[in-house]
């Protein structure tokens, strides 16, 4: 069965699971959260987290869809992630436990974490970094990029974190957009047993870039790197002279905390803006909820820094809540596909949470190799970042879940910042389904009046009503925040997520995708706009249009169709290129698994492209109404 199909199974978490959860019952809570939302939050602002200063206003909707939350009040999420666990017993527990591809492993307590930030805070403030300013990070999936991050929540300046598989095009892109004086990166990342050279790609951004002033590299992969004197410092050498005493800065909480881009319907990425206050409220409870998290558990989140799964989910929601969080360097099939079983077995992680295109990855090499490992440790699982199908579901539930662990499939995005739509443990399950609103969340799927639609049938997903880790804009762009998100149920007020969904009898939703020019190629969001527009960067290209083609493991892989420029031959090798070009403008990751030649793309009368047409085409569908074709 393909995703999104429902799926009529349903499975009941055991009694045990249920009478343990921190929320045991879905709908009390959820009832308690929707009759009063701002009462509800209060309630937990107020008894799960420190704050300088209370806040007067727990949501101020009187600028709608410029929600804030908890006004007035004073905080820092570093002071919660960090600061008062200084005082407990969490103090000495491990905050981050880090191995590396090649096994190297390092176990960071909360008292270490802390020191480390508190250095590396001194040193962005020796070198100039105040509240305010953008610290773009361009690092792996290491400790240090943890590190970096608090580090300039701590002193109020804003990070924003570029993944590490970008180009160091794509890179200075989002330097340049955020005017970004500060740059923190690594000398290289380890990939599959070889150096990424992160300095290099840096080193090439750093050029180019109008705003650069500073960069500051951490050794990881201990090659040789060019470093440039007055621009370019070593991490350990400033740290070596740094003061471990630093005040946490108190900050509003609608202070910015960071800015993370992600892909839209143009060729510019979007800069989402969270901020201190509601973020760190929402994403905490969110994480001690859906999995149920305890003071014993070892949580991995195998994503990386570089997306927000990362951000929310690995560095700031863990820390807050106290836990132990696993950060593993690398991909799970190197240097073998059992890699991530050594790795439940070794810190006997008890949850983790992955995407479907991880799942399936690992599912083609059989049901044997996890058998072969001890994961009973594992009480829950989670999936995310694209609709999981049946049969990924049910193999990551029977191999690796051991037929007794559940599984939260939670759907959210970047601009969400935590889980949307969501399980609890306690709640039955339909494999491929993220079945309903977290607890106070409105989600439902509507036709294009506004009206809810009938079960079963396909419409478009929207939120009704503002939750504490809501975007708060794209920086710099207000317009385009109101234009991209609320202005197709302006009247209603909705937030609309650009994602079809239907739902069930029992109400539960089904995503089934994006309804934007914006592909998800193994859980990662690519605008068809930013590769159209490195293709047609490269002389040979005069046109170009990508669609998404489905693909057993990556969910949905990039086709390209491209026209080119005369006297250019329409060879394999000018395919290669093509393909190589777009690595180099975006990363790896937006590459097309491949590139086809041809005379004229199907456009309307006003020239747009009609992707849809291309697709069907491809996949031997009907193409549907015709009528805007030009030609
Ligand atoms: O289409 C949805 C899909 O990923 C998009 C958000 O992408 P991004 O901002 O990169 O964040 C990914 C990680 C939170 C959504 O609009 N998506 C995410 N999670 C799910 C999902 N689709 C179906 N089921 C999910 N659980």
């Amino acid at each position: 069965m393909a995703a999104n199909e429902m799926s009529g199974d349903v499975y009941y978490p055991s009694e045990d699971i249920v009478n343990n959860a921190h929320i045991p019952d879905y709908d009390s809570v959820n009832d308690k959260a929707v009759a009063d939302l701002t009462g509800f939050w209060d309630e937990i602002a107020k008894e799960n987290f420190e704050w300088y200063a209370p806040w007067h206003t727990t949501l101020d909707d009187s600028n709608a869809p410029f929600y804030k939350w908890f006004v007035g009040a004073e905080t820092n999420i570093v002071h919660n992630a960090l600061d008062r666990h200084m005082h407990t017993a969490t103090r000495n527990k491990a905050a981050i436990i880090f191995e590396g591809e090649g096994g190297d492993e390092r176990i960071i307590t909360y008292h270490q974490l802390n020191r480390l930030v508190c250095k590396f805070s001194n040193v962005l403030r020796d070198q100039g970094v105040v509240k305010g300013d953008v610290v773009t990070i361009y690092m792996g999936n290491i400790p240090e990029t943890a590190v970096a991050m608090l580090a300039c929540a701590k002193i109020g300046a804003m990070h924003s974190v570029v993944f590490g598989g970008f180009s160091s095009e794509a890179l200075l892109g989002r330097i340049e957009d955020s005017k970004s004086k500060m740059l923190i990166t690594c000398d290289g990342a380890w990939r599959r047993g070889k150096i990424v050279d992160l300095k290099a790609m840096a080193t090439v951004a750093a050029e180019k870039s109008t705003s650069l002033e500073k960069m500051i590299v951490v050794q990881r992969t201990n090659h040789d790197v060019e470093m440039k004197d007055g621009r370019d410092f070593w991490y350990h050498d400033l740290m070596a002279d740094a003061s471990d005493k630093s005040e946490t800065a108190r900050l509003s909480s609608e202070d910015n905390l960071f800015i993370l881009y992600t892909s839209g319907t143009t060729g510019r990425p979007k800069a989402i803006l969270h901020t201190h206050g509601g973020y760190m409220v929402y994403t905490a409870t969110t994480l001690k909820w859906v999995f149920d998290l305890k003071d014993e558990d070892v949580w991995w989140c195998a994503a990386d820094p570089g997306w927000i799964t990362g951000h929310s989910y690995i560095v700031y929601s863990p820390l807050v809540n106290g836990a132990t969080s696993i950060m593993y360097e690398g991909t799970p099939d190197y240097p073998t596909p059992e890699r991530w079983w050594q790795l439940v077995q070794k810190y006997g992680i008890t949850i983790l949470y992955t995407s479907p295109t991880a799942i399936r990855g690992l599912m083609k090499y059989g049901s044997e190799l996890p058998k072969k490992y001890d994961l009973s440790s594992l009480r829950l699982l989670g999936s995310v970042g694209e609709p999981i199908n049946p049969a990924a579901w049910k193999w990551y539930y029977e191999h690796v879940g051991n037929s007794k662990a559940p599984i939260m499939d939670t759907w959210w995005q970047t601009e969400t910042g935590g889980f949307m739509m969501t399980p609890l443990p306690s709640v039955p399950l339909k494999p491929g389904s993220a079945t309903r609103g977290f607890p106070g969340i409105l989600p439902d799927v509507v036709d294009k009046d506004g009206n809810s639609v009938k079960p079963g049938e396909e419409g478009t997903l929207v939120i009704k009503g503002p939750w504490p880790s809501m975007l708060r804009t794209i920086y710099g762009d207000d317009e385009r925040y109101l234009k991209q998100y609320w202005s197709e149920f302006k009247e209603q007020g909705w937030y609309c997520p650009s994602d079809s969904a239907k739902k069930d009898e029992d109400g539960y939703i089904w995503v089934i995708g994006r309804q934007d020019d914006v592909i998800n190629v193994a859980g990662h969001r690519l605008g068809t706009a930013e590769i159209e527009s490195a293709l047609v960067s490269h002389p040979a290209v005069a046109e170009a249009a990508v669609v998404g083609l489905p693909d057993d493991v990556k969910g949905t892989i990039v086709k390209a169709f491209c026209i080119v420029n005369q006297g250019n031959e329409t060879t394999p090798e000018l395919g290669e290129a093509l393909r190589a070009h777009v690595g180099k403008e975006i990363g790896a990751i937006a590459k097309p698994a491949s590139v086809a030649f041809v005379d004229s793309l199907p456009k309307t009368r006003s020239g747009k492209i009609m992707r849809r047409v291309l697709k069907a085409q491809e996949l031997g569908e009907d193409v549907g109404d015709l009528s805007t074709l030009a030609d």
